[in-house]
């Protein structure tokens, strides 16, 4: 398939930057909107193809934009929206796409919604906020809990009544069977697609709608996972079967698809969606039945699994399993919320997550510094902001650590904000070595690598649109997989391990590495006897013999255990 045939979102690589963090331009310690706009020219040499822009809306900042407080201008911290605009056009005249953070399931609670809903039970927004008396006892309506710790209900003393927060108590969850809210929230989306946005990630999209009984959760007595990682305190007692993922949800995202793709099927806007549900059914449930939902539900599940070849290579034949026809896949490696993936399985095997990103089938997603391998912060007690670690402390859950500011240079404060400033966030020691000026002067580093591997992706029609076939018994620590476009093949084989792998068999076939992990191979090699590199991932492009099918492949490429 021609690479042009895919629509950029499928064919492109999104680039999530978290505005806080990214770049300064007017001396508060905080990212702004312009300073993204001075990294564009960055972006575009790197070679991604959209950025996603993390909340930039007036906030209260209790979670860090996640609580917005107007959902159609720019918080003065990071901009206005004439300088949004400029950023929009730049960016398209850059080729690249923009999606913006929908906050769909709570805004903050200084919202003039829910200063409104707050001020007595007759106000007019009264119910556009989920409220509920309390039970004779005077305790919460129910047992549901917040992700951020304790009860999910706050009492209002001067309405008497509690109500619903996921979140944060200053993150009100809104009230999604509302009509009325659903024409405001619809009147948002409108307002950013005529600013020119080209899609949005729905924050927490899965959460919109929960049982209108109110019914309690019943105990997690097996003890099963409920989320992909701990969540600490309360949460994992119980099995969230109606406080979530309610089927009324999937109603508001079929006309969420509606209204985007009103906007012309040329260009699509598209819909991404944080959805944290375990089972793979019932998350692929948000492509929609007729594929007329979210365009792509985010797959997060390489956030948090264990690094081991096996695992990886389960949670992708699930993901593929699920997909129906047309349903097209995504993977993720980091995000605000997740710690870093060098901090998860160290420098070496950093540059084999990434060749794995960029290769696997389905559009990735990059986080901001992964690219130079930042890692997870050092964040001394008194300079913590993050609302869960300060509610569950020392768990190890605090979100600050990957949110330090993006590493430019080696000048003071890496050349994110003026020397004369403190970052919001404090700067890992190592920055002066470890950053992109000096990382592009490196070939080796890991950033000319990501940059090698974006621009060999989008040039490569196997890579970003070709079939993937994973290649069966390999040794324990490797996986590896065929990408297929007509006469195109290429091999991934990725190394898990400090030590060198051999994928032998008797059989046929030769390749060409085009890229090695370690930017140092570029030799012709036989598939009867491959050395895979301790902790090396290479591309291969399969040149003899002709095409054999995917099934013959694999049987060829089996390996016996070392
Ligand atoms: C998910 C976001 O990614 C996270 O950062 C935020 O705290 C919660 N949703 C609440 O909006």
């Amino acid at each position: 398939m021609a690479l042009n045939a895919l629509p950029w979102w499928q064919s492109g690589v999104i680039y999530q930057i978290y505005p806080r963090s990214f770049q300064d331009s007017n001396g508060d310690g905080i990212g702004d909107l312009r300073g993204i706009l001075s990294r564009l020219a960055y972006l575009r040499w790197l070679g991604v193809d959209a950025i996603w822009i993390s909340p930039f809306y007036p906030s209260p900042m209790a979670d860090f934009g996640y609580d917005v407080r107007d959902y159609t201008d720019v918080d003065p911290i990071f901009g206005d929206l004439a300088t949004f605009d400029e950023l929009v056009q730049q960016a398209h005249q850059h080729g690249m796409h923009v999606i913006i953070d929908f906050v769909i399931n709570h805004t903050s609670d200084r919202h003039p919604w829910f200063l409104d809903a707050r001020a007595s039970r007759q106000a007019p927004r009264r119910q556009w906020y989920i409220w509920a008396d309390a039970r004779p006892d005077g305790s919460a309506p129910n047992n549901w809990v917040s992700l951020f710790g304790g009860s999910a209900w706050e009492w209002d003393g001067e309405t008497g009544q509690y109500y619903l927060h996921s979140f944060d108590p200053k993150q009100p969850d809104l009230n999604w069977r509302n009509p009325e809210v659903q024409t405001a929230m619809f009147d948002v989306l409108r307002f950013w697609l005529d600013h020119g946005v080209d899609g949005f990630r729905i924050d927490a999209a899965h959460m919109i709608m929960k049982d209108p009984q109110l019914r309690d959760n019943p105990p997690n007595l097996a003890g099963v996972e409920v989320m992909p990682k701990p969540m600490g305190g309360d949460y994992e007692t119980q099995l969230h079967l109606y406080d979530k993922d309610h089927p009324d949800g999937h109603a508001i995202y079929a006309a969420i698809r509606r209204l985007l793709d009103s906007y012309g099927t040329e260009q699509p806007r598209i819909a991404l969606g944080e959805i944290h549900i375990l089972d793979w059914q019932a998350w692929a449930s948000y492509y929609g039945a007729d594929l007329d939902e979210i365009h792509m539900p985010f797959n997060l599940s390489l956030l948090s699994l264990p690094w081991q070849a096996h695992t990886i290579r389960q949670a992708i034949a699930a993901l593929e399993a699920v997909l129906v026809p047309g349903a097209w896949p995504n993977n993720v490696l980091g995000n605000h919320d997740e710690p870093r993936i060098v901090s998860r399985v160290g420098p070496a095997q950093a540059r084999i997550a990434m060749m794995l990103l960029l290769t696997l089938r389905g559009t990735p997603t990059l986080y901001y510094g992964d690219e130079i391998g930042m890692h997870d912060g050092l964040i001394p007690p008194e300079r913590v902001v993050d609302p869960i670690e300060k509610n569950k402390p020392g768990l190890g859950l605090g979100r600050d650590p990957e949110r330090t500011p993006m590493q430019w240079d080696a000048s003071p404060h890496a050349g994110f904000c003026s020397p004369a400033t403190e970052p919001w966030l404090p700067l890992p020691d190592d920055y002066p070595s470890s950053n992109v000026e000096v990382e592009r002067a490196d070939p080796r580093s890991l950033l000319n690598l990501t940059q090698r591997l974006l621009a060999l992706r989008s040039s490569t029609p196997a890579l970003t649109s070709g079939s993937y076939q994973p290649v069966e018994g390999l040794p324990a620590d490797c996986f590896a997989y065929l990408r297929q476009s007509g006469e195109q093949r290429y091999l991934i084989a990725l190394n898990f391990a400090d030590r060198e792998q051999v994928l032998s068999r008797e059989e046929k076939g030769q390749g060409r590495i085009v890229l090695s992990t370690g930017l140092d191979r570029e030799e012709t090699v036989h598939l009867a006897s491959f050395h895979l590199h301790p902790n090396e991932g290479c591309i291969i492009e399969m040149i003899e013999p002709a095409p054999l099918d995917s099934a013959e492949l694999n049987n060829d490429l089996s390996a016996g255990p070392m």
